[in-house]
């Protein structure tokens, strides 16, 4: 497509941004996956080979992923001190917002109890966002919360809403009034579906609390909708002109085989429970949709992945950057509401996809544009390498590589620089 033609489809306000998440960057964090990560590291580390031998970079990461260290979250990669080097590379590659958690456990680390210095840190970190014209859109749950609320079951429990809805009180109160944007929760199907039901996306990690139980699962789940229907209507009341949403995963589900009648009827009510039951339930209580885009799948009658073995990234993920386009077309058409893709990428520590992944999701977005659809932005996942949960350190998501163990250097990989020129041409 000639570049005059791009000019014209993306706006001028279109939000290009990278994406983060408090406790995989942060370091120093104190929550419920902490203590679980303390508690396991040594058994996903004997565990690691059956569990993961799949990945296609197994030689090459194996010896990490067998290391007990690799599960901890520890100083992750020190963004909590060095967030205004990490905001001057946001501004480098041109990126003119960024999506970021507040870790609840920082702020109020026992019941009631607000931690001044960790208050004021969020209002620098706001403020130097802002001082670099960069957009700040605020995540406020990342799936981590306080030990306190975990101990009093989290969740599951409707009556811990109360808390939950306290901690949006006070960032409402603390940071509306400098913000455009809001998410409220991340992934509330894949935090569920991960600790409460079944095994992870490849089946072969283990989520905290790792509870299996639907009941837990449904308790969970419908939970995370009146959380968010709370918080949508504390942070409107407080500040009318917050635009929310949340960040949920959607997958492009298509049938194996598009012939067969049971592949067809379970793609559809894959579709249905995984990508809009949620959103459907939420609808009247958001500004945007909000979408994380990883994976294109396919399923056969029995709901089972069945994906192509190729391209695959260094997680073993099947590689569909274009599915990007009919979940969007889709999402357009259920909801008529303006989009952001709150998160999308890839691992890939060698760095030989990422730019051909971000290419494709371009083109995705701009066939969706020229079809009628807003898009109002996109945030890659991630801006730095980080703590990628159940995995812990291999996988490589970062526009920028960080060298732990060499004093947290960061270097920005080729695909980045490349995305910001590309960036330049295209606002
Ligand atoms: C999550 C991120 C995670 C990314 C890559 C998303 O589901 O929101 O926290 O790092 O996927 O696995």
């Amino acid at each position: 497509m000639p570049e005059d033609v791009k000019q014209k489809i993306f706006p001028k306000d279109f939000l290009w941004g990278a994406s983060t998440a408090g406790h995989q960057v942060d370091g120093g964090c104190h929550d419920q996956w902490t203590v679980w990560e303390l508690d396991n590291a040594s058994e996903l580390a004997k565990t690691a080979r059956e569990r993961i031998n799949y990945v296609p970079v197994w030689d090459k990461v194996k010896t990490q992923a067998e290391d007990p260290d690799n599960y901890i979250s520890g100083a992750a990669v020190e963004h909590y001190r060095h967030y205004r080097q990490d905001f001057d590379l946001l501004k480098q590659l041109n990126f003119n917002s960024f999506r970021f958690s507040i870790e609840w456990s920082r702020l109020e680390p026992e019941q009631g109890q607000w931690n001044q210095a960790a208050i004021d840190h969020y209002y620098d970190y706001i403020k130097e966002l802002k001082k670099r014209q960069i957009e700040p859109v605020l995540n406020i749950w990342h799936w981590t919360h306080p030990v306190w609320f975990e101990q009093k079951g989290g969740f599951k429990k409707y009556s811990n809403l109360k808390y939950f809805e306290k901690f949006v009180r006070k960032i409402a109160h603390e940071y509306g009034k400098d913000l455009k944007y809001v998410i409220t929760i991340n992934e509330p199907n894949v935090y569920s579906a991960f600790g409460y039901l079944v095994e992870d996306v490849s089946s072969r990690h283990r989520w905290p609390p790792e509870e299996k139980s639907v009941l837990s699962f449904a308790r969970v789940y419908w939970n995370l909708i009146l959380a968010h229907k709370r918080a949508y209507k504390v942070l409107k009341r407080v500040h009318p002109h917050l635009q929310i949403g949340i960040a949920l995963q959607l997958g492009n589900i298509q049938a194996k085989d598009p012939h067969d009648i049971l592949d067809e009827i379970s793609t559809k009510l894959m579709r249905y429970f995984w990508n809009w039951w949620f959103l459907r339930r939420i609808n009247k209580y958001q500004d945007f949709i909000g979408m994380n885009y990883y994976f294109t799948d396919y399923y056969d009658s029995i709901f089972k992945r069945q994906d192509p073995t190729a391209p695959i990234s260094d997680t073993g993920w099947y590689m569909e950057p274009e599915g990007l386009y009919p979940i969007l077309m889709r999402a357009w058409d259920h909801f008529k509401k303006p989009i952001i893709v709150t998160e999308n990428g890839v691992a890939d520590s060698e760095d030989q996809y990422r730019r051909w992944w971000i290419e494709e999701t371009i083109v995705a977005m701009e066939r969706a544009t020229s079809q009628g659809v807003e898009i109002r932005g996109y945030f890659h996942w991630s801006l730095l390498d980080n703590f990628e949960w159940a995995m812990g350190w291999w996988p490589k998501f970062g526009l920028v590589a960080v060298d732990r163990q060499n004093g947290m250097k960061r270097t920005i990989r080729e695909s980045a620089k490349w995305f910001a020129e590309k960036i330049a041409k295209l606002s």
